[in-house]
């Protein structure tokens, strides 16, 4: 299910809390954000206390006076559920409701996301809520989605969980027998003879004093604490979406979900959803390739279909350490650029800038002199003409990927919640390495789950791949034999789901596919480093340094020096029709380049486009149509060579094969291809 079926355009709009203003402000808003070509508005996300003013009394006054205007004003709703912050009252009746930290300390009524999702009256209140809302406005045809609480997330070590997790064990593991098995308990003496000795992973029990807030001794434990606390909250979210499917069954569900947040895996919550939106909120120093990346894994989740860009900072945050501003053109860029990798709608945090609170200096569409000739409202009016004038024209369009990442929740846990080898070793810098080379030579990437097939790839890529859960092998095996590329790194196949080693050698089941034996891992201090000689370039080796032997694969590179000078550093095994690399060691962004470069001219993979650096070219196929976004990241000029024919859907100018567009600083081009069939001149 989409967003906003059969609406051939793309939406645009923001949250919006009038209920933070007097009605005055109300229409004053609306004549605004006609201006601005706002079609959609996210209304209600904090309301619960307003809402539900006692355990069994319901107030919708204002809401439906605010249903009223907006729909008389032809705009859409997408129509959240409240439920991301508690009332107050419900916290002094009912202290079940309220969350116990890592630490041990309850918490008091405060912030958001701050109720248990395990708590009994939690999920009672916020079941009922939603129900109530869906009930209410179903026959408001002008709510195109629901959006359930609010950036779910956080944790909780209370009671209730506590209960609830012992419960999860026995389901997922039957006997106390099994669970003593995946636990490892022989280890320390921890063997379990009930369930209800298992206490919950915190620093009151299992915390491992080394380094990091959240390692335990017994990771085993942790692991499958995680999956608990992301599965706890998704039973919140269901509850609520079964609850609004009663009333309203043709409307799509989504939550606001937030890119690589590591408490939830989305992989699991995507199935639940019907369809993906997510918050864009990157740091300024964040690279154009991470902010891609971000959106490739948020259409990764769910089958690689279209997203909703449910939020982003028209101009500056409030809660980064120093809140820069987007500059001149920064908006509309990032926007399109979100467009480029599967947005369907680009929406604002938040329409009006609030007057108190921690949020009164984050960004909005109108700022706190209230006028329509500011810089931020005109960056938005422009875009938002722009967006109309582009119609459905990308619209539920697809990446024509043929190169695959693997990203996996539980491998990144599994892998960051155990001690050693290296602290240092995390899985996102190891998934940015490959995937920064692919997007500087604009080559698309479908970012995929464990589950997903393998068919529509020449290439898949295995960073860290540290957890190998069962059957993993065999598709990869099946993969590389068929005639595919596989690439993974050092510390991949270590151990298996319960985060136990898999024995007789890393890596592991991945071993015959990569032709070598991995027998030990050196973890480099900071500042110390190795090195290695691949086709002509010396590059460094830093983190981690596999140990390996050669069982049919050939060396491309050895390390340099120290006692295993000489022995494979990155190899090579033709297995199958297809060939498998292991990159045994952590090294640069310009041996990333080099080395994936190599491997997609190898592998017949070739650039959607070249173009200068920082010049970004994606495209997205919707139906007969291709359109080509090209993206200066740079704040100074840049020229683009253009390799095929094409119109610029904005301004309707016709380039050529060989004609070039100048492009300025921060500029972005939408471009149809001409070639495609359907394209009529
Ligand atoms: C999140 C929340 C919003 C708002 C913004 C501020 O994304 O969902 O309610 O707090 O952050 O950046
Ligand atoms: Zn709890």
């Amino acid at each position: 299910m989409e967003y906003g079926t059969n609406i051939n355009t793309v939406l645009y709009g923001g949250d919006y809390n009038p209920e933070q203003w007097p009605k005055e402000i109300w229409l004053e808003d609306m004549r605004l954000m006609k201006k601005a070509h706002i079609n959609i508005v996210t209304l209600n996300t904090f309301s619960w206390a307003a809402l539900q003013p006692s355990e069994d009394e319901y107030c919708f006054d204002t809401l439906d006076q605010i249903m009223e205007l907006v729909r008389e004003n032809g705009l859409k709703v997408c129509m959240a559920t409240s439920t991301g912050a508690h009332p107050a009252w419900m916290a002094k009746r009912h202290p079940d409701i309220l969350r116990t930290e890592y630490n041990g300390m309850k918490r008091k009524f405060g912030g958001r996301h701050n109720s248990c999702p395990n708590s009994p009256t939690y999920r009672l209140y916020a079941a009922k809520l939603a129900r109530q809302l869906a009930g209410r406005y179903k026959d408001y045809d002008n709510i195109v989605a629901w959006h359930i609480s609010n950036e779910f997330g956080g944790e909780c070590y209370c009671e209730n969980c506590e209960k609830a997790f012992r419960e999860w064990l026995k389901h997922r593991f039957g006997t106390i027998e099994e669970l003593n098995r995946v636990f490892y308990t022989s280890f320390w003496g921890h063997t379990f003879y009930d369930w209800d000795e298992v206490v919950l992973p915190n620093l009151q029990s299992e915390h491992f004093m080394a380094d990091g807030m959240d390692r335990t001794m017994f990771q085993g434990i942790t692991l499958e604490y995680r999956r608990f606390m992301s599965e706890s909250m998704l039973e919140c979210f269901r509850l609520e979406y079964e609850e609004i499917k009663k009333e309203m069954p043709e409307v799509p569900i989504t939550t606001n979900l937030m890119g690589f947040y590591k408490p939830l895996d989305y992989q699991r919550w995507a199935e639940s959803m019907d369809f993906i939106s997510w918050d864009a909120y990157p740091a300024p120093g964040d690279t154009p390739a991470e902010t891609a990346l971000t959106h490739d894994l948020m259409r990764g989740i769910k089958n690689q279909q279209s997203f909703v860009l449910m939020e982003q900072t028209p101009s500056v945050t409030n809660w980064q350490p120093y809140n820069k501003l987007k500059r001149p053109g920064q908006m509309r860029l990032l926007s399109y650029q979100a467009a480029a990798h599967g947005a369907d709608a680009i929406q604002f945090f938040q329409i009006r800038r609030s007057v108190g609170a921690c949020e009164k200096f984050h960004g909005a569409v109108i700022d706190h002199a209230g006028r329509d000739d500011t810089r931020v409202f005109r960056e938005v009016e422009q875009l938002g003409a722009e967006l109309q004038q582009l119609g459905g024209a990308f619209l539920e369009g697809y990446t024509p990927a043929r190169t695959a990442i693997y990203f996996d929740w539980e491998n990144w846990w599994a892998l960051e919640y155990s001690a050693g080898p290296s602290i240092r070793m995390q899985y996102l810098d190891a998934v940015r390495d490959y995937y920064t080379a692919a997007f500087e030579l604009n080559i698309p990437v479908n970012i995929i789950g464990m589950d997903d097939a393998l068919d529509a790839y020449q290439v898949v890529i295995a960073p860290l791949l540290y957890m190998t859960k069962t059957g993993i092998d065999d598709k990869i095996r099946k993969f590389v034999k068929e005639g595919g590329t596989f690439i993974t790194t050092y510390f991949s196949g270590i151990v298996d789901e319960h985060d136990l080693v898999i024995q007789g050698g890393y890596p592991g089941r991945l071993r015959d596919i990569l032709g070598i034996w991995v027998e030990e891992n050196d973890a480099l201090p900071e500042g110390e480093r190795n090195s290695f000689l691949y086709k002509g370039s010396i590059y460094p080796a830093e983190i981690l340094c596999d140990l390996m032997h050669l069982e049919g694969a050939e060396a491309l590179s050895v390390y340099e020096q120290d006692f295993y000078q000489q022995t494979p550093a990155v190899t090579k095994n033709l297995f199958g029709k297809g060939c498998a690399y292991y990159v045994g060691t952590r090294s640069n962004h310009a041996f990333y380049h080099h080395f994936m470069k190599d491997i997609f001219k190898e592998a017949g993979i070739s650039s959607t486009m070249v173009t200068p650096n920082g010049v970004e070219a994606a495209i997205r196929v919707s139906g007969d149509r291709e359109v080509l976004f090209l993206m200066n990241h740079n704040a100074g000029e840049a020229r683009v060579v253009m390799n095929g024919d094409y119109v610029d859907l904005l301004s309707g100018r016709r380039y050529e094969t060989g004609s070039f567009i100048e492009m300025n600083g921060r500029d972005v081009y939408v471009l149809e291809n001409c070639d495609r069939q359907s394209f009529i001149a």
